[in-house]
């Protein structure tokens, strides 16, 4: 079976490739490298013993989307990871986000559409829940306004498919990430953020080897048990296990409904201190950190609830805290011997 992965060079997508390649599916990688390098194609062959297919595309690109179509016509499923996901970049450059994020996957679903193709996979995000009423969340909980256009394009690609799924014979799934963090054990492929991290993680790796000089954490004084945020942080690898399970499901016919969604997390809150405390347990080192004011935008506190996944996917996450960030660390600690 061919899977086309979007974005198979990126963080997620590459993990996903991996697990795609393992469970012996046939990859196809398109990537506009955007936030991304050719060197994970190497990677992902390092781990699997196969190089999957790549051809360099920027699916804003229509015409370029639609001959690769052309070209490559027997693809049985898609993923699709393809998109920008800087919450603060996307308040500052909304319209980069909704091209990026919505008119590419307009262009996927007519290809879908005129070829064929009946399986994809969607990358959405808990960032759909807002804050939540209450935890953990399940799908049925509402979907609260987005707080960035990034938030926003998760929504309204989530109703694209879902509107798309009620008229046509595309089937699809979308999964709801948490905090995906963590790289393959092997240390061949892994986070690499461009310029200064966003995201916790990286920024705790980066600080703890010297690229950094201090994490700032945002706010002590939230209403959870040690004044930080929780969120649900997940290893990459269990996330790209529940990309294959769930491709399976719709290849295989097991889905209930044309268009289904589930949450993809641990299940489990963590703190920002606790994940700290984690790291400096895991890496043996003490981090330099201060504390400083909220980030705006950010919710207090959200963790899944993963019993539709558990149940209908057979999948639960297999990797805690502590594993995902001793590979966080093992990978930042052979990029930077090899930078
Ligand atoms: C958010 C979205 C997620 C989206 C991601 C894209 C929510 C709940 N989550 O993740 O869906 O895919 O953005 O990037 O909307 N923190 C610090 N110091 C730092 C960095 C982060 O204290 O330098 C704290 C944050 O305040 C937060 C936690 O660490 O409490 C995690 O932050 P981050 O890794 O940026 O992820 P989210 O904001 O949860």
């Amino acid at each position: 079976m061919k899977i086309l992965v979007t974005g198979g060079l990126g963080y997620i997508g590459s993990h996903t490739a991996v697990a795609l390649q393992q469970a012996g599916f046939e990859v196809l990688i398109v990537d506009n490298m955007s936030n991304s390098s050719i060197d994970v194609l190497e990677g992902i062959a390092h781990i699997t013993g196969t190089t999957p297919q790549f051809k360099y595309l920027d699916l804003r690109e229509k015409e370029e989307v639609h001959h690769y179509f052309k070209t490559h016509k027997d693809i049985d499923g898609i993923i699709h990871f393809a998109a920008s996901k800087a919450v603060g970049e996307s308040v500052e450059n909304p319209l980069l986000y909704y091209e990026n994020n919505i008119n590419t996957l307009v262009y996927l679903l007519q290809e879908c559409h005129a070829h064929k193709i009946q399986n994809l996979i969607f990358s959405s995000s808990c960032t759909v829940y807002g804050e939540p009423d209450s935890l953990p969340i399940t799908e049925n909980a509402p979907i609260k306004v987005a707080n960035s256009p990034y938030g926003n394009t998760k929504q309204i690609s989530e109703e694209i498919i879902f509107d798309t799924t009620k008229v046509s014979d595309i089937k699809a799934i979308a999964l709801r990430y948490f905090n995906p963090i963590g790289a393959h054990e092997s240390t061949e492929i892994g986070e690499l953020p461009l310029g200064v991290p966003q995201n916790l993680v990286p920024f705790i790796t980066q600080t703890a080897i010297g690229l950094r000089e201090q994490l700032s954490v945002f706010g002590n004084d939230y209403p959870t048990e040690d004044g930080s945020c929780i969120r649900d942080y997940i290893h990459v690898m269990d996330l790209a296990e529940a990309h294959v399970v769930a491709l399976q499901r719709l290849l295989e016919n097991k889905n209930k409904e044309a268009f289904e969604v589930f949450n993809v997390g641990t299940g489990k809150g963590s703190s920002v201190f606790e994940v700290i405390k984690a790291f400096e347990k895991v890496s043996g080192t003490s981090l330099n950190y201060k504390v400083v004011d909220r980030r705006p935008g950010d919710v207090i506190a959200v963790y899944a609830d993963t019993t539709r996944a558990n149940k209908e996917l057979g999948w639960k996450a297999k990797r805690d805290l502590e594993e995902a960030l001793r590979s966080a660390w093992k990978w930042e600690e052979k990029v930077r011997r090899e930078s």
